[in-house]
């Protein structure tokens, strides 16, 4: 896997960029941080020193110009060539695709441009939105995880896992 960290990917109608300190107040108002302006600001802060780091992965998604969500890479193995993606995106855009471009776009980075060979996402089994997300993007329900995720009413949650390896790969880099 190559060592290039997170630059900035064009789709069709987003960019998705390295976070910024004054991402925290687009992104806390548009709730797709769910926090407060001050744990906000340090959640972004966060965002900003990993997003210089070579093997961490942090974009903010914007809509001409405006922060509306997140993909982040995480649980990284260099050695073994996987990453993990997880992601949100505010509430009033949802269900316009994005994304789904989202996830796209960042799926071939990882595959193509930082030449990992699997991308993967855990998924609450009741999380239909975000099944729908890894699905359209080629992703396969490779195995559920029994009561992976804790619920707060104290409950556990079944957990999906998706997963795309470079082969099954058809199309270019953006
Ligand atoms: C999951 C999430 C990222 C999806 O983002 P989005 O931009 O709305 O996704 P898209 O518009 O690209 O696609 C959503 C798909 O789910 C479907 N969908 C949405 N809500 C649904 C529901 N309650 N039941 C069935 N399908 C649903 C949409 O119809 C669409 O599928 P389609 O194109 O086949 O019709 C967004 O809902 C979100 O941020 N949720 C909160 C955080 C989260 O769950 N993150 C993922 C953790 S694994």
């Amino acid at each position: 896997m190559k060592p290039i960290g997170t630059q900035s990917i064009l789709t069709d109608r987003l960019m998705l960029r390295r976070p910024q300190a004054s991402d925290a107040q687009e992104l806390v108002e548009a709730r797709s941080l769910a926090m407060t302006m001050e744990e906000g600001k340090k959640a972004v802060a966060l965002m900003v020193a990993e997003a210089e780091k070579p093997f961490c992965f942090h974009w903010v998604i914007t809509l001409d110009g405006r922060a509306i969500g997140r993909v982040k890479g995480w649980e990284v193995s260099p050695y073994n060539g996987y990453v993990q993606l997880g992601y949100d995106i505010a509430p009033r855009h949802r269900g316009k695709g994005y994304m789904t471009e989202a996830v796209g776009a960042v799926i071939r980075y990882m595959l193509l441009k930082a030449e990992a060979n699997r991308v993967y996402c855990s998924v609450r089994e009741g999380n239909i939105a975000s099944r729908r997300v890894c699905e359209k993007n080629g992703m396969r329900c490779e195995g559920v995880l029994r009561q992976h995720y804790a619920r707060q009413d104290g409950g556990y949650d079944d957990v999906c896992v998706y997963g795309i390896i470079r082969s099954d790969l058809t199309r270019e880099v953006r």
